[in-house]
């Protein structure tokens, strides 16, 4: 674990951004009372991180820390304000200082700092997860699950952070159900594809928090016919280098970006609601995967809403698809309709509910019990191509 070293109370209450910490490789902070024994940490060798107040390097602290820099360049450096003082920043980025937070910051503020930080000690590419979510019906809970599913395995493992993609160009609503403002989306990685890198990505997604991000999709049009397949394979495999899981909530149109995702995922998610035009969608969908040459056990077949006043049981939906159903995730009208009204998780909303304790069960199904899967891709081999995608 990487040590971090916070100077007086540059943070504030440590308590909600002990999880951060953690997410990013930390041990819990150790505090100092002084540069001089910040310093002499640094000269030690044993801190990646300082977190120091910004007022500390108004008197002549400042030269000593900004040599320490200068002979440790592998230390990372978060200086901080109660306000976004201009004459305060240039001080310190004069003296050095990675990134400037005001005080106390949030969790999700610390985490992009983070993240920004991170090569400074060392943090290297991953190959994380990848899950599609995909309903050929519109309206039966796709990003529900995409959403709830993604939730479940940022908050299951302390050290996991998860994005959670929405691929419905123009039509995304992933920032709905997280009640997430956001200032860039897709089109913003798409339109800079040649450069698309972690960095790239980790300057564009939004925190929600808890460890999870999200890209939303883009709305402008323009943009919107560079969002082809290409693109979204090039998005998903960054994505995959960044984050241990990433979840995405496909558009329900089988059309080229949607191969892309479901072709570049180990699991996809399938969502179907008990009615007929669901269950006749989901097994045209089912005989266009075997087309494509997914393994069975790709498919993860997931009955949403199920409940007493169903028609079909779930034994005669698998029957007529013709494979198991996987996952049944009950239907909670009240609570999915309350937490999409707040803009959380339902399982932030409520717990314990059993629809919680279901999208759990299922973010185990999809990436089993180890956070990062890794999975040669050699095993998508000779495929035949659909819209013409050429497979490698
Ligand atoms: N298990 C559930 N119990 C009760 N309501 C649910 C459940 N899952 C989803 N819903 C509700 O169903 C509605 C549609 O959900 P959602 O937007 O996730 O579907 P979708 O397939 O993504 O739709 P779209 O066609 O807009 O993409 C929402 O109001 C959501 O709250
Ligand atoms: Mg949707």
């Amino acid at each position: 674990m990487h040590r971090v070293v916070v100077v007086q109370d540059a943070l504030g209450p440590l308590e909600p951004l002990l999880p951060v910490f953690a997410r990013a490789g930390f041990a819990p902070p150790v505090f100092r009372e002084s540069i001089a024994q910040v310093v002499e940490d640094a000269r030690k060798g044993d801190v990646a991180l300082i977190v120091l107040p910004m007022r500390l390097l108004q008197g002549h602290g400042r030269f000593e820390f900004e040599a320490m820099l200068r002979d440790a360049p592998a230390v990372a450096s978060i200086g901080t304000a109660p306000s976004a003082d201009a004459e305060a920043i240039l001080v310190g980025m004069r003296a050095g200082i990675g990134e400037f937070l005001v005080s106390p910051p949030s969790p999700t503020d610390l985490e992009v700092a983070l993240l920004h930080l991170r090569r400074k000690w060392g943090a290297t590419g991953i190959r994380g997860s990848l899950t599609a979510v995909y309903a050929p019906k519109g309206g039966v809970g796709a990003t529900t699950v995409a959403v709830n599913t993604a939730y479940a395995l940022a908050t299951r493992r302390p050290d996991a952070r998860v994005v959670l993609v929405d691929l419905n160009v123009g039509l995304g609503d992933i920032d709905t159900h997280l009640n997430l403002p956001h200032n860039y989306d897709l089109g913003d990685l798409v339109r800079k594809l040649d450069q698309a890198d972690a960095d790239l990505l980790h300057a564009i997604v939004t925190p929600f928090g808890d460890g999870l991000f999200a890209l939303p999709a883009c709305d402008d049009l323009e943009v919107a016919d560079q969002v082809q397949a290409d693109a979204v394979t090039r998005v998903l495999s960054v994505c995959r280098t960044s984050f241990q899981h990433t979840v995405v909530d496909c558009e329900h149109a089988f059309g080229p970006r949607t191969v892309a995702a479901l072709d570049a995922a180990e699991s996809i998610v399938m969502v179907l609601q008990s009615n007929v035009a669901a269950i006749r969608a989901a097994k045209r969908s089912l005989a266009l995967f075997r087309q494509l040459d997914y393994p069975t056990e790709k498919i993860v077949v997931v009955l949403n809403r199920e409940g007493p006043g169903d028609v079909l049981s779930y034994a005669d939906i698998a029957k007529s698809l013709g494979v198991p159903v996987s996952l049944r995730l009950p239907n909670a009208f009240q609570l999915a309709n309350e937490a999409q009204t707040r803009g959380v998780p339902i399982a932030k909303a409520a717990p314990t509910a059993p629809l919680s304790l279901a999208f759990n069960t299922l973010a185990t199904r999809v990436v089993g019990e180890v956070a990062v899967v890794d999975r040669p891709e050699a095993a998508d081999g000779k495929r035949r191509g659909l819209f013409g995608l050429r497979r490698k």
